[in-house]
């Protein structure tokens, strides 16, 4: 294979050569064959002298031809094989005696496969009337939705023109403008937008679909179908006091805009941070707003993430870590005090427990910062980036004198890194220089164990677990209940818990050897869980009640995995039931029954999680 750039394991394009400086799309949505029609101009800056070519990265994109946007010239180009990793690549010849700026202008479509895009029809919608297409860049399909250096360690502003059915309302990562009439088909409109903030490619986001929206703050509406705007709109009625929170803690906001739209809910991921309108998965209505803290991360990430970006996915943590632990810190202070936050940290711990020993086996991508070389981050994305850098955080934040000296560095390495891309190593330098007086106190850390060993973190920090001790009584009294002792519980014993210490309550259970089928069933009828709506305790519910071999549980678990497609809950809930020889078959016989109407990424994940390719 060709040699991929050294500053991106996961990207064929040289930035260090030539680099994208600007990016306009003009495309068309077609609902009828499934593809994105049009063309994308790219501003291009040589770094090098004498540099002959740009690299682009594509997958599963027909590129018609290539033009150089000045004077309509068609410039050569080569598209090399697709590697299944990371697509193909697009060599562009530049025009010779150019100056050291083009503008070149690419015409191509997508394919319907294209792994950044959902196509969906109208009866896989809420309202049923029309269809609904939306896109999920991170980390590595915006190629195959656009030919760009899809790197994130290249920036740029972007401008959008869409044309789109009247009656489809589209939105992207980005300001809109007014729509335009379109000049010859009135049954269509341009929509068009603005991002000036240079963002990486995989910040670059759509959606099409029968969209309202709800107003719920000063620079903040609600974006979903209507059948879910009001329960939408109650659910982030918090999103301000988190912005405001996010803002004492890193600077202003500088996108204008925060939206949230609510997806249907095969979107894959709990929230993306896509700028000017964050996505979130429909499984967030819980109906009590206990579920919001993905919000607040998301939010987090405006700043971590979106201003201050991991130069390639090997540093992905500096991305999350920072933004779970900004999180922490809004679901904290917006509940004035630690108990809460500390108590999800602790519920996460434990998460990261079983996703380093039980799933990744204290393998290679349990490191802080895994070697991507020829792999595809989708197959190395875990929570440990998240957690592992979280606990890092954490631990550095005590270290070196607690909040409020550690929340003065927070503001200070936005304030040095935003609008660029880093590493780890930047980061620490910054750490390092920051903290002058107690570089004594650094030197103490283990740099090397945290960045690279395999497994738990070297460091595991004492939580406040004041809201985690009655979770903890109850777990122990029903694992060592005997089968005759069961009449000690009563539907009471859940009756001061919050949604959140439910949850916790059965992730308890679960670390736990398997209850027996007379316990499992005494708890359904005691506290009546099959009847929580909850997503999150109701996944933690099935998984417990599979893991008890409970076979009246198979049926909910399919309705749950085919009702939604969110990975965090699909995955989990796939291999337990493939990892029981009774529910093994039926397993492999519904996600095949359900293949073609899944996300492609959850489908290509599910797929190798069931061994079935
Ligand atoms: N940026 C991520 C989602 C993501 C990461 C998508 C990598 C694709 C590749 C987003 O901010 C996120 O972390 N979402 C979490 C929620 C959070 C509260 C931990 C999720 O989806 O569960
Ligand atoms: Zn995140």
């Amino acid at each position: 294979m060709a040699a991929l750039s050294q500053d991106d394991p996961c990207s064929f394009s040289r930035p260090d050569e030539c680099k994208v400086t600007e990016i306009h799309l003009n495309l068309e949505v077609d609902f009828s064959s499934r593809k994105l029609l049009g063309y994308v101009d790219l501003s291009v800056q040589r770094v090098k002298d004498g540099v002959p070519n740009l690299i682009l990265d594509t997958r599963d994109i027909a590129i018609q031809k290539i033009l150089d946007a000045d004077n309509s010239q068609e410039l050569k180009f080569t598209l090399g094989e697709n590697t299944e990793s990371f697509g193909s690549k697009l060599e562009v010849q530049l025009p010779v005696l150019a100056s050291k700026s083009n503008k070149i202008r690419v015409h191509y479509e997508t394919s319907p496969q294209c792994s950044a895009l959902q196509w969906l029809r109208p009866e896989q919608t809420a309202g049923k009337r029309h269809p609904y297409l939306f896109s999920q860049c991170q980390a590595i399909h915006a190629r195959s939705m656009v030919p760009c250096q899809d790197t994130p360690g290249v920036k740029v502003p972007y401008t959008a023109k869409v044309t789109a059915p009247r009656e489809i309302t589209i939105l992207m990562s980005a300001v809109r403008l007014n729509p335009q009439a379109h000049p010859s088909d009135n049954s269509k409109l341009v929509h068009q937008f603005e991002q000036k903030v240079p963002i990486p490619t995989y910040l670059i986001a759509i959606v099409g679909g029968d969209l309202e929206s709800k107003t719920i703050g000063p620079r903040s509406r609600v974006w979903t179908e209507k059948e879910m705007l009001e329960e939408a709109a109650y659910e982030f009625s918090e999103t301000e006091n988190m912005i405001k929170i996010a803002e004492d803690l890193m600077g202003p906001y500088i996108w204008g805009q925060y939206d949230l739209l609510v997806l249907p809910p095969s979107f894959p991921y709990g929230g993306m941070e896509n700028p000017c309108l964050t996505f979130v998965t429909p499984t967030l209505l819980a109906g009590d707003k206990s579920l919001a803290d993905v919000v607040a991360h998301e939010i987090s990430h405006s700043w971590t993430g979106n201003l201050v970006t991991n130069k390639n996915w090997e540093h992905f943590w500096l991305n999350e870590g920072h933004t779970v632990f900004v999180e922490r810190k809004i679901t904290g202070r917006l509940h004035s005090g630690q108990s809460l936050s500390h108590f999800m940290a602790l519920g996460r711990a434990k998460d990261l427990n079983e996703t380093i020993e039980v799933v990744l086996k204290n393998g290679p991508y349990t490191r802080l910062i895994p070697d991507l070389k020829g792999v595809d981050p989708d197959d190395a994305f875990s929570i440990v980036p998240y957690e592992k850098g979280f606990t890092l955080l954490f631990y550095l934040e005590t270290l070196l004198g607690g909040s409020a000296v550690f929340e003065k560095f927070l503001k200070a390495y936005i304030e040095k890194f935003k609008q660029q891309s880093i590493d780890s190593d930047q980061w620490k330098d910054f750490l390092y220089s920051y903290f002058t007086d107690k570089r004594e106190v650094l030197d103490g850390v283990e740099w090397d164990k945290w960045f690279y060993d395999q497994g738990m973190p070297p460091v595991i920090p004492i939580y406040d677990d004041s809201l985690a001790v009655p979770c903890r009584e109850l777990c122990q009294k029903w694992s060592s209940a005997g089968e005759k002792e069961l009449e000690q519980f009563n539907p009471s014993d859940l009756k001061s818990f919050s949604s959140v210490q439910v949850r916790e309550f059965l992730a308890q259970l679960l670390e736990q050897p398997p209850l027996s089928n007379t316990k499992i069933q005494k708890m359904e009828e005691l506290y009546k869980l099959n009847a929580v709506r909850n997503s999150e305790v109701r996944f933690r519910w099935l998984r417990l009640s599979i893991k008890a071999q409970w076979k009246d549980a198979i049926p909910r678990v399919l309705a749950f995995v085919n009702e939604q497609g969110r990975m965090k809950f699909v995955r989990p809930l796939y291999r337990d039931l493939y990892s029981w020889e009774e529910s093994r078959p039926i397993a492999i016989e519904n996600f095949t029954k359900h293949r073609s109407e899944m996300h492609n990424t959850t489908a290509t994940m599910l797929a190798k999680d069931l061994k079935l390719s």
